[in-house]
């Protein structure tokens, strides 16, 4: 049993604000030399989940004052129609870069249509050019929940060099670059998924402890070591009632907002259990989530910089 410590919780909106001020000023800055920066998001189908965060894209260009175009294509579009698509905002001028909302319908060859996207434009850093560069340790574009996890750890300044992260969930998106980076930044970085043998033991002796496994409340105290920092990128929903009383017993909001919709979003980390044994901890929803669609803005504003020759370093 552990004894119950302070545990701080981590203000992802707060970060994400101070981030979305910088790029503001920079964006300014270009538009008075007469550039603005553009983003393209791609949309096929109209899964509920996507819907919300490519609404949410788009608003964030515009508070920030980037251009922004949707293309929303039907469900039953193919791979030969994204591609075409895809073509048309590679030779583009007003786009600096694009995204392609995943996961795509069944019908859809995932990977030709990431990899059809020019390395120059990939503000994702799904193209194999971007992950390779990553993985040498020479990032160009990094996938944006990854360095929102970074920017937070930084900023909130948690100290990386040498601690031992753990990261539970491999995905693409998230676990394997969320690796590379860390282990750029010198942590000692060990991957969990759900084959893993004895998840709780090896997770409980990370310093840095980061949940994308999607499954809601999967990480309760005998997961996590005293003083952690743990990072939760879980989006899941409690949908019962029974669920939400036992995440997050008789919290009022939480139970207000399960009266209103129906649902309480709830992440990979149960937040009863993880209070009072790790040392901060990120909150599900406003902790991770603001960090991600703040560093697709970043990343559209470096696209910009570079394929407009407004920054030195050289294009992916
Ligand atoms: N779906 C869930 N996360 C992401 C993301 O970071 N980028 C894209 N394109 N799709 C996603």
């Amino acid at each position: 049993m552990h004894t119950r410590i302070d545990t701080r919780l981590i203000n992802g909106n707060r970060i994400a604000s101070s981030i979305k001020q910088e790029v503001a000023k920079q964006v300014t800055e270009l538009t008075a030399r007469g550039i603005q920066p553009g983003l393209a998001v791609v949309l096929v189908g109209s899964n509920p989940a996507s819907q919300i965060y490519v609404r949410n894209k788009t608003r964030t260009c515009r508070d920030l004052g980037i251009h922004s175009e949707q293309f929303n294509l039907p469900g039953d579009t193919s791979t030969r129609e994204v591609l075409t698509t895809i073509g048309r905002l590679n030779r583009s001028d007003h786009i600096d870069g694009i995204l392609v909302q995943l996961p795509l319908p069944r019908q859809i060859d995932t990977s030709r249509i990431l990899n059809a996207v020019h390395p120059s434009k990939d503000v994702d850093g799904f193209h194999p050019v971007n992950v390779g560069k990553l993985c040498a340790g020479n990032p160009s574009f990094v996938p944006c929940t990854p360095a929102g996890i970074v920017e937070i750890l930084l900023r909130e300044e948690i100290p990386l060099v040498g601690q031992s992260a753990l990261i539970i969930g491999r995905s693409n998106i998230v676990g394997k670059p969320l690796a590379l980076l860390l282990l750029n930044h010198h942590c000692t970085v060990t991957i969990c998924h759900s084959k893993t043998q004895d998840l709780a033991r090896m997770s409980s002796r990370a310093d840095i402890l980061v949940a994308a496994a999607g499954s809601a409340g999967l990480v309760t105290s005998k997961y996590i070591k005293a003083g952690a920092t743990v990072i939760d990128v879980g989006m899941n929903r409690a949908e019962t009632m029974e669920q939400v009383l036992h995440l997050f017993g008789k919290d009022p909001t939480r139970l207000d907002t399960f009266r209103s919709k129906g649902f309480c979003l709830v992440g990979d980390v149960h937040p009863l259990e993880a209070v009072g044994v790790a040392g901060a901890i990120t909150p599900v929803p406003g902790g991770v989530g603001p960090l991600t669609i703040v560093q697709l803005m970043q990343n559209t504003l470096l696209a910009c910089q570079w394929r407009r020759g407004q920054d030195k370093r050289s294009l992916p």
